[in-house]
């Protein structure tokens, strides 16, 4: 049964969370990959997994280096060791649904096919795209396989409020991925408040 919010945003993590793992239960799942730019949302995972008894792979994407200004990084280095003593991979490398794409779009206006993907995506949620680029990320990065089902969580800016059951794909084998369940997602695509 998909959960639905009424509006997108971080006042759904805590229940975004819940549900997934409540998800992982059932024991078909191996891994969890979770979008945090900061490493909130992915220590909020880690806690409540520990508490649940869960012993998943969970694999925390974040931020590029650069995406918030040269050199900058999302995630700073304590919060990533934090992260991986409490048993998570964190990946950090290029978005797979922007890419080398965003810096000619940027530089000579225009658009090109991986931005219009990612922009179709975000119409189902941002989240949904979220979950999209980061299994992606994720398999390019050798943290998951493409031959098993993972449970990807992202959100509209901070915090989570999709969770879905997700095929992976690598980026050279993009449509191969497949959106198995929608565990939740925001009715509406905005945060409550915004035009
Ligand atoms: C690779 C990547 C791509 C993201 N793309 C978007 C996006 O297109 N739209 C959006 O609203 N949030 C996007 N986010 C934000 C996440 O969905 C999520 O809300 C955020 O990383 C949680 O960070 P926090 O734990 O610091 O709150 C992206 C995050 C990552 C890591």
């Amino acid at each position: 049964m998909t959960v639905y919010f009424d509006y997108a945003g971080s006042q759904n993590t805590e229940q975004t969370l819940k549900l997934a793992v409540e998800r992982a239960k059932k024991g078909d799942i191996k891994s969890i990959v979770v979008a945090s730019s900061t490493g909130e949302t992915a220590k909020k995972l880690l806690e409540l997994l520990k508490k649940e008894g869960l012993n998943l792979n969970v694999v925390v994407v974040t931020y590029h280096q650069g995406f918030y200004g040269d050199d900058i990084k999302s995630m700073d280095d304590k919060t990533r060791e934090e992260l991986e003593k409490m048993g998570a991979k964190v990946f950090m490398g290029t978005h797979a649904l922007s890419g080398v794409e965003r810096g000619i779009s940027r530089k000579l206006g225009g658009y090109g096919p991986v931005e219009v993907i990612a922009e179709t995506l975000r119409t189902f949620g941002h989240g949904v795209k979220v979950c999209y680029e980061i299994a992606v990320m994720a398999a390019d990065a050798g943290l998951v396989s493409v031959k098993e089902d993972i449970i990807a969580i992202g959100g509209r800016s901070r915090g989570a409020d999709t969770a879905m059951v997700i095929r992976p794909a690598n980026m050279n084998t993009f449509f191969n991925i497949e959106a198995k369940e929608i565990i939740c997602m925001p009715r509406n695509k905005k945060k409550m408040g915004e035009l």
